[in-house]
């Protein structure tokens, strides 16, 4: 892979727009690469070794794209398939839940950490058992929100339904004496602001993005241009990833292409082309 290529993130939809967003504010200079597995979401539903067969596959995609770096926005993804990826890729491959996890063993007072993901995630026990190999003293609570995940990737992201269901999700948990919570799929933070409503007076959020781009500086190129160009490819159909994209991330000028699905390889499709530039 050639070191000057852009950054590529992962997720399998629309999620990974919210590592990306943190990202670009922190680089502005960059060139990024976003893939969607789209035609497989949700990832949550799936069993981690088919997540980690199609994840491999982009991850040779991005190789052929020559990504200077990998980031999977995705915790899915990351619990099913980042050692591999680490072993097999030739640059820096990074995932979200070991910086996530970090910061919320940092951040904690009391000990008491929630982790809200998708089934996947959950069922994959990586978010606990990554906390308390840094303090095995730690008290843990995990749960999925699947719901939450749908609604963000069809970009509903605020209103009277999504903050019924974030209360649902996580007044429980808050009552269990949490005071950290950790936005274990990328899809959350898209809600930022209904989560801030229901649950930052009681306790602190953690969002993965922000770790993220707090260590990704040493494969960062310096700020060269006032905005940072992405180019993303979607397995589903680009025009409304397109269009959910732009309603989620207004700033970030993305232009989208197609991918497919071909006997278990990733083929691209020059003529489906559409730019979400804002006017
Ligand atoms: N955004 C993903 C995550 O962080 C996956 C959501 C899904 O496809 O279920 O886990």
């Amino acid at each position: 892979m050639a070191a000057s290529g852009p950054i590529a993130l992962f997720d399998s939809g629309e999620g990974g727009l919210t590592v990306l967003r943190q990202l670009a504010v922190n680089f502005p200079g960059e060139q990024f690469l976003y893939a969607a597995d789209s035609a497989h979401f949700p990832y949550g539903e799936k069993t981690l070794d088919q997540v980690r067969a199609w994840f491999l596959r982009f991850l040779d995609f991005f190789e052929r794209q020559h990504a200077r770096a990998v980031v999977i926005a995705c915790n899915t993804a990351t619990a099913a398939a980042l050692d591999e990826a680490q072993r097999l890729a030739s640059v820096p491959v990074l995932g979200v839940v070991t910086p996530a996890a970090e910061r919320a063993a940092a951040v904690t007072r009391n000990g008491r950490i929630a982790v809200l993901s998708t089934e996947a995630t959950y069922r994959s026990g990586l978010y606990p058992a990554q906390l308390r190999t840094i303090n095995p003293d730690l008290a843990i609570v995990a749960k999925p929100c699947p719901i939450l995940v749908v609604m963000a990737e069809n970009g509903q992201v605020a209103g009277k339904d999504v903050e019924d269901e974030v209360r649902q999700c996580v007044l429980p948990i808050l009552d269990t004496g949490v005071d950290t919570v950790i936005l274990g799929c990328t899809h959350f933070p898209h809600m930022r602001q209904v989560f801030n409503r229901v649950v930052a007076s009681r306790a602190r959020i953690v969002d993965p993005g922000e770790e993220i781009a707090r260590r990704l500086s040493h494969v960062a190129s310096p700020a060269t241009k006032a905005t940072p160009q992405v180019e993303a490819w979607t397995t589903g159909d680009p025009d409304r990833f397109s269009e959910i994209a732009h309603r989620l991330c207004p700033d970030l000028p993305i232009s989208t292409r197609a991918l497919r699905w071909k006997q278990g390889s990733l083929e691209m499709l020059r003529q489906s082309s559409l730019d979400t530039t804002p006017d």
